[in-house]
């Protein structure tokens, strides 16, 4: 795939994930202003890693990373796009029956997910600087987990 592409493809995760959260919180703001306003966290953050992917792609773009190449390392992260993609049609086609909970139980999952892909990353790229960038994302994504099932602590 190449390490250009995934660079391209670890933002536009990161930026889509920000566009869903954000598009979201403006969905849900008059009903649900507490969760509206922390989804509205959840993207500012998501800005914050794409930004971070984009000074990383900056600092290694020359690093070879032999993993980088097998097609593995594509279909994980499409298969990331796809899932944020699935759950803004989701959110999109549900919006009537959405309770709070669920809403963040859908996105606890997709963080879930991303982790470990992030995670899967991680664990097969070589180049310490690329290894490092994936550890950064992950906990980011560990971090909106947490936060979301703490934040689901309050309706139960
Ligand atoms: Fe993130």
């Amino acid at each position: 795939m190449g390490l250009y592409s995934i660079f391209s493809q670890l933002k536009k995760a990161e930026s889509e994930a920000a566009r869903l959260y954000s598009t979201l919180s403006t969905r849900i703001a008059h009903q649900y202003p507490d969760l509206a306003q922390f989804l509205k966290t959840l993207s500012e953050e998501e800005k914050i890693h794409e930004k971070r992917v984009e000074m990383f792609k900056n600092l290694f773009f020359e690093a070879h990373d032999f993993f980088l190449e097998k097609p593995d390392a594509e279909s994980i992260l499409a298969e990331t796009l796809k899932k944020i993609e699935d759950v803004n049609t989701y959110f999109l086609q549900n919006a009537d029956i959405l309770t709070p909970q669920r809403i963040i139980q859908i996105i606890a999952e997709l963080e879930k997910d991303m982790e470990n892909k992030h995670h899967t990353l991680f664990v097969e790229v070589t180049d310490a600087g690329l290894k490092q960038l994936m550890e950064n994302l992950e906990s980011g994504d560990k971090a909106h987990s947490e936060g979301l099932n703490a934040f689901l602590a309050r309706y139960t």
